[in-house]
């Protein structure tokens, strides 16, 4: 059995985190949908809230420190990733987008992305759409079709319940799918050259 490396951003404020709970729910429905493929996952879990400051620091340096650092690199790597936001004012995580300002240019580029969201109302759903996947769009992300929002009620049984496992199972699905057409992703070199050697030649 081939495997590959799934990393699963959470950047829920609360403990315990609904964000969180939906983010290890897409994971093992990954997980269990990439083993219908012959594939094993392996699974890290980037808790945001653990880094917060580490990843201020970035902005600031711009530099990954400390634990951030590796798990910076672990992002970079990673065959697949899911990306869990709580819905603050209407929009992402301050917190969640900041981490996307840090990572290196070219990071998610080519990678297979689920994004997904937890809020209070689901007349917020849409916050997945119009501010999370156009974020992913411009790190050249490739983002399944189906984006998760999980409303407080959805966590409360009955037919919302239902529909919620249904659409986790559905991203998971199109995000095993992906990841499952594409080479183990290689860790990235930070000493590779950005431009080719005749590039850097002078010319006359
Ligand atoms: C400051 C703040 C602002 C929030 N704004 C919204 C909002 O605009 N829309 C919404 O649906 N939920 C909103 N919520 C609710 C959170 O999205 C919801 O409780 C979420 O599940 C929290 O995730 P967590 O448990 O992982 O921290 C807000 C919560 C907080 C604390």
């Amino acid at each position: 059995m081939t495997s590959r490396k799934l990393v699963v951003i959470s950047s829920g404020l609360s403990q315990p985190s609904s964000t969180r709970l939906l983010a290890d729910r897409l994971a093992a429905a990954t997980v269990e949908e990439l083993k219908l493929l012959g594939i094993a996952a392996e699974v890290r879990t980037v808790e945001v809230r653990d880094h917060a400051h580490d990843i201020v620091n970035n902005v600031l340096t711009g530099f990954p420190s400390g634990q951030w650092r590796t798990e910076v690199e672990a992002i970079g790597a990673a065959d697949g990733v899911i990306a869990v936001t709580p819905v603050l004012k209407a929009s992402y995580a301050g917190i969640f987008k900041t981490l996307l300002d840090v990572l290196d240019e070219g990071a998610l580029a080519g990678k297979p992305v689920a994004i997904a969201a937890s809020g209070g109302t689901a007349r917020h759903s849409l916050i997945l759409e119009h501010a999370v996947r156009p974020v992913f769009a411009y790190l050249r992300a490739v983002v399944v079709p189906t984006a998760v929002f999980a409303a407080a009620e959805d966590w409360s049984g009955g037919a919302s319940a239902d529909s919620l496992r249904e659409r986790i199972g559905r991203a998971a699905a199109e995000l095993a799918e992906q990841i499952a057409q594409r080479e183990p992703a290689k860790p990235a070199d930070p000493f590779a050259l950005t431009a080719s050697f005749e590039d850097l030649l002078p010319k006359d």
